[in-house]
């Protein structure tokens, strides 16, 4: 079992869904975990559960995030924050592409400068980005969405090639469908959500959606000294669905 003790890791989005299993999982493995959230309560919640701490913080928002992020003594970051919204992309507006850019690509790139500069200085440090097979191989009614997960998995690579002389590693997760709050936003809109997630189900070559629990465990093989000589990997974890990538 791969030992994260004596480690700090911030999770972002690590309030619920994939984000919160991950918190658990890196707890569970030593970690002391820094579970970061746009919303506070669920934050202070999983924090409580794995003995953490709880920040409040939005990712959209670079001044605070380098204001909370800079300078603490971190050795793990999960860039996991993110959002969707469906729709074609002829309907999508400048405002709603700006915002889901500012989640899912901006916010990366604001928590990854905020920790970087403490974890050249130790030579020693661990991004893990969650990305999405959507980001691989585009996905109908999320064009932006996507675009931003690829932006994210570009990113990652270059951060890779950038940190790889302080022994830091970046490294890249790209889940398929997995049942979270989400995938109830997207239930939520009635039939043409579940036509969507039936959708997904079919694209996977397992034939179902994934869970939390199923994608923790390769951010914490990421985030662990077995995984040393692994970097700027895009890894799907999505139950094949990035077969065709
Ligand atoms: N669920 C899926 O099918 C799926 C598939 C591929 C990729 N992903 C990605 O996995 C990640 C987690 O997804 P999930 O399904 O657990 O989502 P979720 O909506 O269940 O949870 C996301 C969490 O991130 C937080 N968050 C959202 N915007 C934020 C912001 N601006 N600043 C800080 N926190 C913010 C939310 O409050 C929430 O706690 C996302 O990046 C998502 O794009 C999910």
């Amino acid at each position: 079992m791969a030992s994260l003790r004596g480690r700090t890791a911030i999770v972002t989005g690590g309030g619920r869904g994939i984000g919160a299993a991950i918190c658990r999982r890196l707890a569970r493995d030593g970690a002391q975990v820094i579970v970061v959230d746009r919303d506070l309560e669920p934050a202070v919640s999983i924090a409580g559960e794995v003995g953490g701490e709880a920040l409040q913080l939005d990712v959209s928002e670079p001044a605070a995030v380098a204001a909370s992020l800079s300078g603490r003594d971190v050795d793990i970051l999960v860039n996991n924050a993110g959002y969707d919204s469906f729709a074609w992309f002829t309907d999508v507006t400048p405002a709603q592409w700006r915002q889901l850019l500012a989640v899912n690509l901006e916010g990366v790139f604001a928590c990854t400068q905020a920790v970087l500069p403490h974890m050249q200085s130790q030579r020693f440090g661990r991004i893990i980005n969650v990305s999405s097979e959507a980001g691989r191989i585009g996905s109908s009614g999320n064009a932006v969405y996507a675009a931003a997960k690829g932006g994210v998995i570009a990113f990652t690579k270059s951060i890779a090639r950038e940190n790889a002389r302080f022994a830091i590693t970046a490294n890249v997760v790209l889940p398929g469908p997995v049942d979270t709050p989400l995938l109830d936003e997207i239930r939520a809109t009635g039939e043409p959500g579940e036509r969507m997630i039936a959708a997904m189900r079919a694209g996977t070559q397992l034939g179902r959606l994934g869970t939390p629990d199923e994608i923790a465990p390769a951010i914490a093989f990421l985030a662990s000294d077995d995984a040393a000589y692994v970097t700027a990997e895009a890894w799907g974890v999505s139950g094949g669905m990035g077969i065709s990538g």
